[in-house]
């Protein structure tokens, strides 16, 4: 009797609403003062360090690679202005110099999702929704744009961000500071490029949205449905094979995306509808083959639920 009481105890207050893994939530701290510029102030302290996993963009023409694969992020805000400081590792210095076009500088950027209960695909957006972008690169001046999907990057209205970067002799120290659309935005992600591996458009390195923890470190009440994680991981792995999704998506087939590190890049609500409207957003580099499967909507939960254990 004590242990169905205790099972069911434990049915209640089970985590059906899963806030996204540690590295998918960042705590902004707030400064009184205007966010500092430079990447050595002490200010910098009271904004906790997040560490952010970075995935090669597999779907990019003249990917996959990039060799950033990690960096350090903090958050501080005062007033309408966000500063974000980034660290990561790169062993060579690559300054972008107009004499030698051939080759590459170090780079990262920032990307701000737009305001909604959804986030749109992390690689540069959606057509009708817009993400904008600080680009920064090693001696250029930094760039505020926007992008509606992969290869629609162009400059947009409005002051740039300000930009302080810091070599040492393992890496890189940036700090990006300016005005977004929103004041807060609900989610950033990241990219890094290395230089030295002509690292350029698609040869980078990308995070999955991270979202902006509100009061009490939770992700902002709009993005809850996007995190949610309900289905049950092992019928999920079962249904993968059954319903014929590793015939396009195994690696060896090469007529989807490969799905191995989709838990570590998307979130569950994205995972959701790209499974139940396939032809909702076309993946960059392939064509709208996937079939819309009539599956249920608890197969697409557990479908989700188990492509979330890939590549965390
Ligand atoms: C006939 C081939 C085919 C089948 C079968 C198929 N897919 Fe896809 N899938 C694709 C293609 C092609 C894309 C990329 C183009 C697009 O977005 O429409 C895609 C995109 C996706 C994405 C988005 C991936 C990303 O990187 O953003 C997910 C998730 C996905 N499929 C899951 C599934 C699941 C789960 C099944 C089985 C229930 C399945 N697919 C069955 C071909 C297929």
């Amino acid at each position: 009797m004590r242990r169905t009481l205790a099972w069911l105890l434990f049915l209640l207050v089970a985590p059906v609403w899963a806030t996204p893994g540690p590295d998918r939530l960042i705590q902004v701290g707030q400064t009184s003062a205007p966010p500092p510029l430079d990447p050595g102030d002490p200010a910098w302290t009271s904004a906790p360090a997040a560490t952010v996993r970075l995935y090669p963009q597999i779907t990019a023409p003249g990917g996959p690679g990039g060799s950033v694969l990690m960096l350090e992020a903090r958050v501080l805000r005062s007033g309408g202005r966000l500063a974000i400081r980034l660290a990561w590792p790169d062993a060579g210095e690559d300054v972008a110099d107009a004499r030698a076009t051939h080759r590459f500088a170090d780079a990262a950027a920032v990307e701000f999702a737009p305001a909604g209960d959804t986030l749109p695909y992390v690689g540069m957006g959606e057509p009708g929704r817009p993400v904008q972008v600080w680009l920064w690169r090693a001696g250029q001046p930094p760039e505020r744009l926007s992008a509606q999907g992969f290869g629609s990057l162009a400059g947009q209205a409005g002051a740039p961000p300000e930009a302080q970067a810091r070599r040492s002799a393992t890496g890189w120290t940036l700090v990006l500071r300016g005005k977004t659309d929103a004041p807060v935005p609900a989610a950033i992600a990241f990219a890094a490029w290395d230089g030295a591996e002509d690292g350029r458009a698609g040869r980078k390195r990308l995070s999955a949205w991270q979202a902006l923890a509100g009061p009490g470190g939770t992700i902002p009440a709009a993005l809850r449905e996007e995190a949610r994680l309900g289905g049950d991981p092992a019928r999920g792995e079962r249904l993968y094979t059954e319903r014929g999704c590793v015939a396009c998506h195994a690696p060896s087939a090469g007529l989807g995306p490969d799905l191995a590190q989709a838990g570590g890049i998307h979130w569950p609500g994205y995972l959701r509808r790209s499974i139940r409207e396939p032809a909702a957003f076309r993946v960059p580099g392939y064509t709208s083959i996937m079939p819309k499967l009539g599956l249920q909507r608890l197969e697409i939960e557990d479908l989700a639920a188990y492509l979330m254990t890939r590549g965390q």
